[in-house]
């Protein structure tokens, strides 16, 4: 799909979208195609159920005068209520629209109305929208029916302004550009995407000015990262351990950075404690956490975020075998703790212990964040609406909160406390993997995690329930959704920028 901007001017073919605010108040652009219809698109409005609401729409197919095809009404609701999310929003609502009628070429007409945001920025926020609705991984359909295809080839936006409004599109571009490198990281099988062509992947970034070291097994092992060997020693694929730097920030440039550590286990069986046939095949996507910190790596490169940030991401594969790690064995982590393993499909803690103690101890940052698909209790908690936040820093956790509305990738706050830490001390070493029994599944998990943090800000988001969507949403079409890339550009956008 082309995407274009441009002055306001009526096409001459395909479908037109005008906007309409609440209690059907047409926009200048709408009034004026209704003059042109002779009524028509009042009428239309009469006879349904359309008022102008936020992101309702309603098709009126051209009448004759017109070369059109077809006049979409899209509700705005309020002037002064229009934000950007609302924007993207309906940009992927329109497009979604617009592909199931069959369309293969729309130009939306935009104003610029009193109390809302600028055309031009209205424009740019919907095109954004729209790319990242219109995200597909197909390269495994070899035989899609023409169809079955999306039918919109090319896109335009006509505003006052449409220079300022590509050159915003094209910061935007940047953001769904890391969203896509994510997406398809986390949508491909396991098959293909193992630790060393994980790893792979994230070497390409390098292209862009990212400084990407890659950690083979030799040199985890010299490291003494014993708890993530343990959960790699049973599969027959070695593992990894990536680290990439964009150092953005000229001034700043040794200066701490903000550290943001990803679990990619890609895929995971549970190990000897191994999980139930039905829905295994999810597990594909247990690399999502390392897929969102290599996506942001590419969304900050992209738009050349002037921002000093490390991204690790610890590749593994949890496989059973006659060399995997048994329920009981004690392994010794980097930070010198050691780890009784009572069940081997609590691996991503287990990474993620020695990747937040190197982590930590390499790079001195001035926080750091985790994104990992860590326990299914987080579901059972929250659904696939909110990801859980887990912090011991008040500040940090209202930036990510406030950063997380803001994009519409949602989080909610979780307690740590010691009465849940008592749960993982273990009878035979320093610390167990599980807690006691299956209460507070999510909690004892980052209670796990915070015993490998040490002074430095953290925060842990568990990502389980929000990186693979079963049903398409405004902006995230179903399948892999990149949850956290937007979130985690916006919070260093507004906090971590020279
Ligand atoms: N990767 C899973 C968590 C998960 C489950 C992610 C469902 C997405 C969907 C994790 O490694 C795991 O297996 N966790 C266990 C922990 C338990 C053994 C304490 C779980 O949640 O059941
Ligand atoms: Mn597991
Ligand atoms: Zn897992």
């Amino acid at each position: 799909m082309k995407i274009s901007f441009g002055e306001p001017t009526l096409p001459k073919s395909g479908a037109v979208i005008v906007g309409v605010l609440e209690d059907k108040t047409l926009s200048p652009a709408a009034a004026d195609l209704d003059r042109r219809t002779g009524g028509a698109l009042n009428r239309a409005i009469a006879s349904s159920r359309f008022t102008g609401k936020k992101d309702e729409v309603l098709a009126v197919l051209a009448p004759a005068n017109l070369q059109l095809s077809r006049v979409v009404l899209a509700g705005l609701g309020k002037p002064s209520a229009i934000d950007a999310a609302q924007m993207q929003g309906l940009g992927g609502t329109l497009i979604a629209h617009l592909n199931g009628a069959g369309e293969s070429e729309a130009a939306v007409l935009l104003d610029d109305l009193s109390g809302a945001m600028a055309a031009s920025e209205a424009a740019a926020n919907l095109a954004y929208g729209a790319r990242l609705r219109a995200y597909r991984f197909d390269r495994y359909r070899t035989k899609e029916k023409p169809e079955a295809k999306p039918t919109l080839q090319r896109l335009a936006f006509l505003s006052s302004g449409s220079g300022a409004a590509k050159r915003s599109f094209q910061q935007l571009e940047k953001i769904a550009e890391g969203v896509f490198f994510t997406r398809d990281l986390v949508s491909e099988p396991a098959n293909i995407i193992y630790p060393e062509t994980l790893a792979e992947k994230a070497r390409s970034l390098s292209s862009m000015g990212v400084e990407v070291e890659i950690l083979d097994e030799k040199k985890m092992k010299k490291l003494g990262m014993g708890s993530l060997l343990g959960v790699a020693q049973g599969s027959a694929r070695p593992p990894r351990l990536v680290v990439m730097h964009w150092k953005g920030d000229a001034k700043g440039k040794n200066g701490a950075p903000v550290a943001i550590c990803g679990k990619g286990v890609t895929f995971d069986t549970g190990g000897i404690s191994i999980k139930p046939a039905a829905g295994m095949e999810d597990m594909k996507w247990d690399m999502g956490g390392a897929g969102v910190v290599i996506g942001l790596m590419k969304a900050l490169a992209g738009r050349k975020a002037k921002a000093n940030v490390v991204g690790l991401a610890g590749l593994v594969e949890n496989m059973p075998s006659g060399t995997a790690q048994r329920p009981g064995d004690i392994v010794t982590s980097m930070s010198g703790q050691t780890i009784e393993v009572l069940n081997t499909d609590a691996e991503g803690r287990l990474v993620l212990a020695d990747v937040l103690w190197y982590c930590q101890d390499r790079f001195k940052p001035r926080l750091m964040i985790d994104l990992a698909t860590l326990t299914g209790a987080i579901i059972v908690a929250l659904g696939h609406e909110h990801a859980g936040l887990f912090s011991n820093n008040d500040e940090l956790a209202e930036r990510l909160l406030a950063a997380g509305k803001e994009v519409g990738e949602k989080l909610w706050r979780m307690p740590l406390a010691d009465a849940y830490d008592r749960d993982i001390d273990s009878d035979a070493a320093d610390v167990k993997n599980i807690g006691g029994g299956r209460d507070a599944g999510s909690i004892t998990a980052a209670q796990f995690l915070q015993r490998f943090v040490n002074k430095v800000p953290w925060a842990h988001l568990d990502i389980a329930g929000t990186t693979w969507s079963k049903k398409d949403a405004p902006t995230v079409p179903k399948g892999a959704t990149a949850f956290g890339v937007r979130l985690l550009d916006r919070f260093i956008a507004q906090h971590y920028e020279s």
